[in-house]
């Protein structure tokens, strides 16, 4: 978090929060009207809660998410947004709640079967097969999904140009830089051809040039894809300039969620960042 020489967490949080304030407000205005979520599509994810040997990782929180709509999922390290992410796309059961895609309850079922319904994800820690072409790493999830050879090779392709790395498919994933192997990581997930991308820290390690072309390509996706995108990042100005709304997440629990220039006034919110009782004066800050 905070890329800015001597800026701290808290401080790289509210100085993106006056950014978007001062820069962007009419541009996040206008995406609002042409983008706005259809009401009948909607991934839900209501009242979840979620034990870990007794730590209550998440409490009761409810988020959800619409097509074409991009919302942030942010709070401190330890605040159960990766734990949502999971519970979202099976990897962990809740003790409580339910996860329903339009409509239709996908609670418990299996990582595999989620994806079949249109949720795809990237992980936190890149998980690419380091042994197999870039190209054949995007191509799994095509084929897990039933694409014959020839169109997941395609899919994969298409895919690979549109994030710029085209001149990198035939190469073992495991000689990328860093931050290409991210990108691959997000390029393997829109493979499955989601209806709802949920992804953790895209941009963590990601230097200045590469943070903002990922954001330029990421704020298209939903209207290219017609898919909703759920996004996790410790980045507050990628996470400004690029989401409708937010959900805040502390200590497993919702302390808010709406539009991007509400939440960044709420005490809570800035307190979670700053420290409890730090938060008077802060329209300064
Ligand atoms: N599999 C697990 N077993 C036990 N505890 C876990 C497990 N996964 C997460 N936790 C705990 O649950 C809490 C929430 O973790 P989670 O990874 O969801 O946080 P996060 O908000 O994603 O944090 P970060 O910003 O550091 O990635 C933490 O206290 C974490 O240690
Ligand atoms: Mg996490």
């Amino acid at each position: 978090m905070g890329k800015g020489p001597n800026r701290s967490p808290a401080h790289s949080f509210l100085h993106a929060c006056h950014i978007r304030i001062d820069t962007a407000v009419s541009q996040q205005t206008v995406f609002h009207w042409i983008y706005s979520p259809m009401t009948d599509h909607r991934l839900s994810a209501t009242d979840i809660s979620v034990e870990f040997s007794g730590l209550r990782a998440l409490d009761h929180v409810t988020l959800d998410i619409g097509k074409s709509e991009i919302v942030g999922l942010i709070g401190p390290n330890g605040s159960g947004k990766t734990t949502l992410i999971n519970v979202i796309t099976g990897q962990v059961h809740p003790v409580s709640g339910s996860v329903s895609v339009n409509g239709n309850e996908i609670t418990r079922m299996l990582p595999r079967k989620i994806a079949l319904k249109g949720i795809t994800r990237s992980f936190q820690i890149v998980r690419l097969f380091d042994n197999l072409t870039v190209v054949k790493n995007v191509e799994t999830t095509a084929l897990a999904k039933g694409a014959s050879r020839k169109a997941a090779t395609a899919l994969g392709l298409d895919l690979l140009a549109e994030f710029g790395l085209s001149d990198f498919a035939d190469q073992l994933a495991g000689t990328l830089s860093y931050g290409d192997k991210r990108k691959v990581e997000i390029v393997r997930a829109l493979a499955g051809e989601p209806h709802f991308l949920l992804l953790d820290e895209p941009a963590a390690g990601l230097n200045e040039a590469e943070s903002e072309t990922l954001l330029s390509i990421l704020s298209e996706l939903p209207h290219r894809k017609n898919l909703g995108m759920l996004i996790i990042d410790h980045d507050m100005t990628l996470i400004m300039r690029l989401c409708h709304r937010l959900h805040v997440l502390s200590s497993g629990k919702t302390i808010g969620q709406g539009d991007v220039d509400d939440v960044r006034n709420l005490p809570e919110v800035i307190d979670a960042y700053l420290g409890t009782g730090e938060s008077e004066g802060v329209e300064n800050a």
